[in-house]
């Protein structure tokens, strides 16, 4: 099998790795791959050499985490897929791999387009902002940073009952937004931010700021534009790869007498109505990760959310490094990235 290894900074190379499908254990499911999704933010990082994330490998090391494949085997007691069932998974980049079926795992359902679904679980990600900072029906909600899981919240925040504004650091980011329904659009850099925020929601202000940005300036205008009393969720990784602080990131004016709350978008959402039956393979969270992706592929089979919309580079395995070099240098026009595993 062939597995894309990075080395150490801008070392990408897909390599030869020995795999034997010949003897499932009972719980293991052998999976080809078709596609995987390129996820930007936190790869480009990895690939520049900004500093490891907390509980992720170091070099050498697997890269990617939305995998969509077939299932070519099955160990004898597995009962959550069959043989030629189209899969979504959170392994990396390769081109075949075996997982315990207590892994996590998402079937495709009939007639959902795989370059729509294999981004079931980054957009499961960018539902977790709404969740994790309780994100009520009609609120405000405003986008800071228009890269993969910028893009998935814009197109969940109007499925979900909000009124969404996209903040990018580019035009060309804006017009995306556009496109995958962005009630409205603006410049993180206008000059005129906060007074067409307060326009564009009739002077109520933005309720939540979902900061899918790593920089610092993003988590200022984060801050600066939520309402008072307002909440920030924070899906970025705040300063990773960026020049050390030089300023109070949470200056009394903007943090504590605006009253707002601050949200990591990591590890379960507080829910209210946890469900008390047995979830196999799964504990009760009702939107544990592949819950959420479920969810995420019902939106896609009923047509209503279509991330392909934004594919705008299609690779084959082979020149992935071209993808991440172009990751490297910020190439705005490339925002959803498709790498094709078939030979
Ligand atoms: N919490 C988690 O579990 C989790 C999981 C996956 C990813 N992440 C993180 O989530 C973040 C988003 O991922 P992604 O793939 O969507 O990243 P991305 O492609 O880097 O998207 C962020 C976008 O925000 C832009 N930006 C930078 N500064 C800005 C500013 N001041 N105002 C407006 N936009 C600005 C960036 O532009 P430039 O390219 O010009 O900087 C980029 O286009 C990353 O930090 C990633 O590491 C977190």
């Amino acid at each position: 099998m062939k597995i894309a290894i990075l080395h150490g900074p801008r070392n990408l190379t897909i390599e030869e790795q020995p795999l034997d499908t010949s003897n499932l254990a009972a719980d293991e499911i052998w999976i080809e791959t078709q596609i995987s999704a390129f996820k930007i933010g936190t790869d480009r990082g990895n690939y520049e050499g900004a500093e490891d994330v907390p509980g992720a490998p170091t070099y050498p090391r697997w890269v990617g985490d939305s995998n969509l494949g077939g299932v070519r085997g099955v160990g004898s007691a597995v009962t959550r897929v069959k043989v030629g069932d189209v899969v979504v998974t959170r392994q990396p980049h390769q081109s075949e791999y075996i997982m315990k079926e207590s892994g996590s795992l998402v079937k495709v359902p009939n007639g959902v387009d795989p370059e729509d679904a294999v981004y079931a679980h980054l957009y499961a990600l960018s539902a977790h902002c709404y969740r994790k900072a309780l994100f009520q029906p009609g609120e405000n909600v405003a986008v800071v940073g228009v890269g993969v899981l910028g893009l998935g919240a814009i197109a969940l925040g109007p499925l979900f009952g909000g009124r969404v504004a996209a903040i990018a650091n580019s035009p060309l980011r804006l017009e995306m937004a556009a496109q995958m329904g962005a009630h409205a659009g603006f410049l993180s850099d206008d000059p005129n931010l906060k007074d067409k925020l307060d326009a564009f929601t009739n002077g109520v202000g933005i309720d939540l700021v979902i900061l899918t940005a790593n920089p610092w300036p993003a988590f200022q205008t984060a801050l600066d534009i939520v309402r008072p009393n307002g909440r920030v969720s924070i899906v970025s990784l705040l300063g990773r790869g960026e020049t050390p602080l030089n300023f109070n990131p949470l200056p009394m004016e903007l943090f504590y007498i605006k009253g707002i709350s601050l949200f990591a978008v990591s590890g379960p959402a507080g829910y209210l109505f946890p469900n008390s039956g047995s979830f196999p393979f799964h504990n009760q969270d009702r939107w544990a990760a592949d819950r959420a992706a479920e969810h995420v592929l019902s939106l896609m089979a009923d047509g209503r959310l279509e991330p392909k919309r934004l594919i705008t580079h299609r690779f084959h395995y082979s020149d992935m490094v071209n993808a991440y070099e172009m990751a490297y240098s910020r190439e705005k026009s490339m925002l959803g990235v498709i790498f094709n595993w078939r030979e």
